[in-house]
């Protein structure tokens, strides 16, 4: 099943869609189970309800860890490269790893963790988070990691909405040139949560932090007490792995939930098959483990796949802005994995920054996150692989678990902007707009999944009902990611962005609704519509226009007070860029927001507003066009 040709490739993918079950099948076959699977697949995408390999039993940390031991025990497993390059690195071997991970499961299982128990895991990119998602993975309980970016809020609301028992965390994280008091934030959200019996807090930056008698336990006091033996939980391929949080169209965010089996599979083989992984080289995956990239790609995936992967703690733009090229030479990375619009902000900083290190170990580079504009393309291929790597452009989403359509490095002929084509086992259709399936070249529509693929999310944690309304119904039968996409007469893909009420800001999904109903909170605001608009940097940035109660004496005042208030509700990652005040919005008779023209005011496009005489009152669109920022 090893692709090694593009001939190999239009083989391998046609046995996975003639017989998926064989396929997958026979790829599970590589890896550690308790009992092996012998029922593949049973699915039905009306109810919907998907189970993979549903008879196996596994743990996955046996794949990620115990399995290596007897050859690469002694390998690198972590690479961590801290904040400040003054700070020594740290190198984890496979062993070392092991040890750790089963001393913090025991120091979980002694607090009173069992099987499939809820944590929530609010740390910075340091190790002991790696180990922390694979302790829990241990013991059968379920994590759930909260990037440490979000607020005590959007904690809080993670917290309570899976109902967490334990909270792990640290004092405070270093980013860039800022320490950020994490168990402050964390505590400030316990406030509003019942559910967590411990918190474990690890020591990181020294700060003063309060330890709530009773509740919270220093990491580094419970570890010294915790052996190092602990058997791996068995357990059943549909058993519950993680929830992870991502954003949707509505205020709430969904708990997309995977399962230990076929996320495990799926991972691994597409971790080998789009980077072409090749033993003792290094990875690096410039993700935080907070979103599913980091999931997928630092953690679960290399380390099943014994690779050595690189975690960074910092930021790009810090010391300055070659931090990533000096790492890359520091490490001897082989493997360079990240997002456009890190991509351009490197873009605008000067050459020299890239110059003066030496990338010549790089063989293959990667994105992820959001289409990739032509130009950031190239200069990601001209500077940073010095047009001797293949790019490849992955598509995929926390739903997905793991990457769905991408080239295969060094096998898939590369096409700028183009994800290309779909992984084994993956079967893409593009949509019109009335559900009817588009099988011509050169057609633009929505992209839908028709068959399912084993690391699929199975539900949204306690929403059953929503999973189906959101990703089954708007083509029954079908999977909906959400997005508009082309196909050209290669049969290429090519990823156009969202077509629903989510905007990729720097990589970072957000739903509409959520910032809006963040801003409505503000006692002065009476209503609020956001859009996203294009940035050089971010991809995206977010517009909001908002209705204010009465007239208003400060805009200035009150834009840092909204500011203020969206970064305390979601995080600083959700601001708007812009804030204008309007008198109105334009809306349909039936009340409904059009976006469409907010969205062209926004952009600048006011030359064709499209018709605007449904709406209720079309003389709102003239005041807002001319207060436009
Ligand atoms: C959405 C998913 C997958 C991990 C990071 C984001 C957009 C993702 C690409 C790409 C164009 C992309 C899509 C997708 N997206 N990768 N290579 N080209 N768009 O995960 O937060 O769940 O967001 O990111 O719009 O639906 P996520």
């Amino acid at each position: 099943m090893e692709i090694s040709s593009f001939d190999q490739y239009h083989q391998v993918y046609k046995n996975s869609v003639e017989d998926p079950e064989k396929f997958w099948g026979d790829l599970s076959k590589e890896f550690k189970w308790h009992k092996e699977p012998e029922n593949i697949l049973q699915w039905d995408f009306n109810k919907p309800e998907v189970r993979w390999f549903e008879d196996g039993q596994l743990n996955i940390t046996e794949n990620c860890l115990d399995r290596h031991l007897d050859d690469k025990g002694d390998q690198t497993a972590i690479i961590w490269e801290a904040n400040d390059p003054g700070e020594a690195p740290r190198h984890i071997t496979y062993r070392e790893l092991f040890d750790e991970v089963c001393r913090f499961a025991n120091v979980l299982k002694r607090n009173g963790l069992e099987k499939g128990d809820r944590v929530c895991i609010y740390m910075p990119m340091v190790p002991e988070l790696a180990i922390a998602v694979l302790a829990c993975a241990r013991i059968g309980a379920v994590h759930s990691v909260v990037f440490a970016g979000f607020s005590s809020t959007a904690l809080a609301d993670r917290i309570n909405d899976s109902q967490c028992k334990m909270l792990l965390t640290s004092d405070g994280s270093f980013r860039g040139k800022k320490t950020i008091d994490l168990k402050a934030i964390a505590d400030e959200g316990l406030k509003k949560c019942t559910s967590i019996q411990k918190v474990v807090v690890l020591k990181r930056t020294n700060g003063a932090v309060h330890m709530e008698p009773g509740r919270d336990l220093w990491w580094h006091d419970e570890m010294e007490k915790a052996d190092s033996q602990c058997d791996a939980e068995i357990m059943g391929a549909e058993d519950l792995l993680f929830i992870l949080y991502t954003s949707g169209s509505t205020g709430k965010p969904k708990g997309m939930v995977h399962t230990c089996g076929g996320y495990m599979v799926n991972v691994t083989y597409t971790f080998k098959t789009v980077f072409q992984y090749q033993p003792g080289e290094v990875y690096w995956c410039t993700a935080d483990i907070g979103w599913i990239t980091g999931h997928s790609y630092i953690v679960y995936g290399p380390l099943s796949a014994g690779a050595t992967t690189l975690m960074f703690e910092g930021v790009p733009s810090y010391p300055d802005m070659g931090r990533f090229w000096e790492v890359v030479a520091r490490h001897k990375v082989n493997i360079f994995y990240t997002a456009p619009t890190a991509i351009r902000a490197l873009e605008k900083a000067d050459l020299s920054f890239v110059n003066k290190h030496d990338l010549s170990s790089l063989r293959v580079l990667g994105t992820v996150g959001e289409p990739i504009n032509a130009e950031a393309w190239h200069w990601y291929d001209q500077n940073i692989g010095k047009g001797r790597c293949p790019i490849v452009d992955t598509w995929w989403q926390t739903e997905t678990g793991g990457i769905m359509i991408s080239p295969l490095a060094g096998i898939t002929p590369l096409k700028p902007t183009y994800a290309t084509l779909p992984m084994p086992g993956v079967q893409p259709v593009l949509m019109d707009e009335n559900g009817q399936p588009l099988e011509k070249a050169n057609q633009e529509g929505r992209l839908c999944i028709e068959f399912p693929w084993p690391s699929m999310a199975r539900t949204i944690y306690g929403n059953h009902q929503r999973f189906k309304e959101t990703y089954f119904s708007a083509y029954p039968g079908y999977y909906f990611t959400g997005d508009g996409c082309r196909r050209d007469n290669d049969g290429f893909y090519r990823i156009t962005g969202r077509v629903d009420d989510v905007i990729i800001v720097s990589g970072h999904n957000l739903g509409t609704a959520e910032i809006e109903s963040a801003i409505d909170e503000h006692q002065k605001v009476v209503e609020t519509a956001v859009v996203g608009f294009p940035h050089d940097i971010k991809g995206n940035a977010i517009y909001a226009y908002v209705i204010t109660r009465d007239q208003i004496d400060d805009e200035d005042v009150l834009r840092s007070e909204i500011l203020a208030l969206v970064s305390e509700t979601i995080g600083p990652i959700a601001k708007p860029e812009k804030i204008q005040f309007v008198p109105g919005l334009p809306k349909t008779r039936s009340g409904k927001i059009m976006r469409r023209i907010l969205r062209k005011i926004a952009s600048k496009e006011t030359e064709n507003l499209g018709d605007i005489s449904t709406l209720l009152d079309p003389s709102v669109v003239e005041e807002i066009m001319a207060g436009a920022i």
